[in-house]
């Protein structure tokens, strides 16, 4: 009972200290609780010669309202000062400037897809889309390509379990075209293609743009015609094109085209590996068997398509020198071609 004052004082003193909420309650335990000082006083009143017991009970219940006092009056302060710090954490400066929107850009897949769709749109062909899950019938059968046909090996085909595969070409859009619609025919066709091909320069997806004219008096002098002229147009260059007989089943005559090394101008260098010259694709006079499976008649309508390789024109417009950029999605390589660039 002699410290009484002494225990009180010290109590409101680190009352008065504590920084937070859970050193408070650490507190109240110490002094308040089931075993605190005050009510060990409290518990040892009954020690007491019954003449001291009010006095001394009065003055330790005193005691403990002041502590519990203080207690409440220290907790109040604390989560005041708990919220304001938290209020001041969170604020926002609204006269922060804001951040700032970038553009994202455009694959250059797709820029060249863009701009060879922009071509041939001018030169009046339609621009076409095929799906890429095909049946046999489409992407072989009526492209002159039957069963046991030697022409399936070159495709490597992924199938499906249905029987269904992936387009291993464009050419199949030829077939839906015509079956769907009536001559004269004028379109291209973009698109992803599939084959079971990975190595440095093959990847699994690729992009082709397949095209085709039929009407009654296609020429191959045509399809050579506007093959050089969107080649130099598509470059931007007056490039040689030159044609090498070639076979392909849904074509005949057929041929490959190549254009002069747009590095070297014909030089000879690493990327067109020394000749000059770099394949873009195939193409060739529309086979009569396949207008014949499209209900068209050879008789009166003669047509030519071509495929050309989408990733290698990308690839030579833009002087990429590996095929794995393009599909990579490597952020520092397709941010330089974000904004402001042309197709
Ligand atoms: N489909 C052929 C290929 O993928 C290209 C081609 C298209 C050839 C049209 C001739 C005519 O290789």
């Amino acid at each position: 009972m002699e410290n009484l004052d002494a225990l009180t004082s010290d109590a409101l003193q680190a009352i008065e200290q504590a920084q937070d909420i859970p050193g408070l309650e650490q507190l109240r335990v110490q002094y308040l609780g089931k075993k605190g000082s005050l009510t060990d006083l409290l518990k040892g009143l009954g020690k007491l010669d019954s003449s001291e017991r009010p006095q001394a009970g009065a003055s330790i219940n005193a005691a403990k309202g002041k502590v519990q006092d203080a207690l409440e009056a220290r907790k109040l302060t604390l989560s005041a000062e708990a919220a304001a710090s938290q209020q001041i954490a969170e604020a926002v400066d609204v006269t922060l400037p804001g951040r700032r929107q970038s553009a994202g850009g455009l694959h250059p897949v797709t820029r060249t897809l863009q701009r060879i769709e922009s071509i041939f749109t001018s030169a009046g062909f339609d621009v076409v889309q095929g799906p890429e899950i095909e049946d046999d019938y489409h992407n072989f059968e009526a492209l002159n390509i039957p069963a046991h046909h030697p022409a399936r090996a070159m495709h490597d085909t992924f199938y499906f379990d249905s029987g269904l595969l992936l387009r291993t070409h464009t050419s199949t859009v030829q077939v839906r075209v015509m079956e769907k619609g009536e001559a004269p025919f004028r379109f291209i066709c973009p698109g992803r293609v599939y084959r079971c091909d990975s190595d440095l320069t093959h990847t699994p997806m690729f992009h082709q743009v397949e095209g085709m004219l039929v009407d009654e008096n296609a020429t191959m002098a045509d399809l050579k015609g506007l093959l050089v002229e969107f080649l130099q147009v598509f470059f931007e260059a007056d490039l040689d094109v030159r044609f090498r007989p070639s076979y392909f089943p849904f074509t005949e005559p057929s041929a490959e085209m190549d254009v002069q090394c747009v590095s070297c101008k014909g030089e000879g260098c690493r990327v067109c590996s020394q000749t000059g010259w770099l394949e873009v694709g195939g193409c060739g006079m529309v086979h009569p068997n396949v207008l014949r499976s499209s209900n068209v008649d050879p008789e009166k309508y003669t047509g030519f398509a071509f495929g050309m390789g989408v990733d290698r024109l990308a690839m030579l417009r833009y002087q990429i020198n590996d095929l794995r950029l393009l599909f990579d999605n490597d952020l520092r390589f397709l941010r330089q071609f974000s904004e402001g660039q042309g197709i």
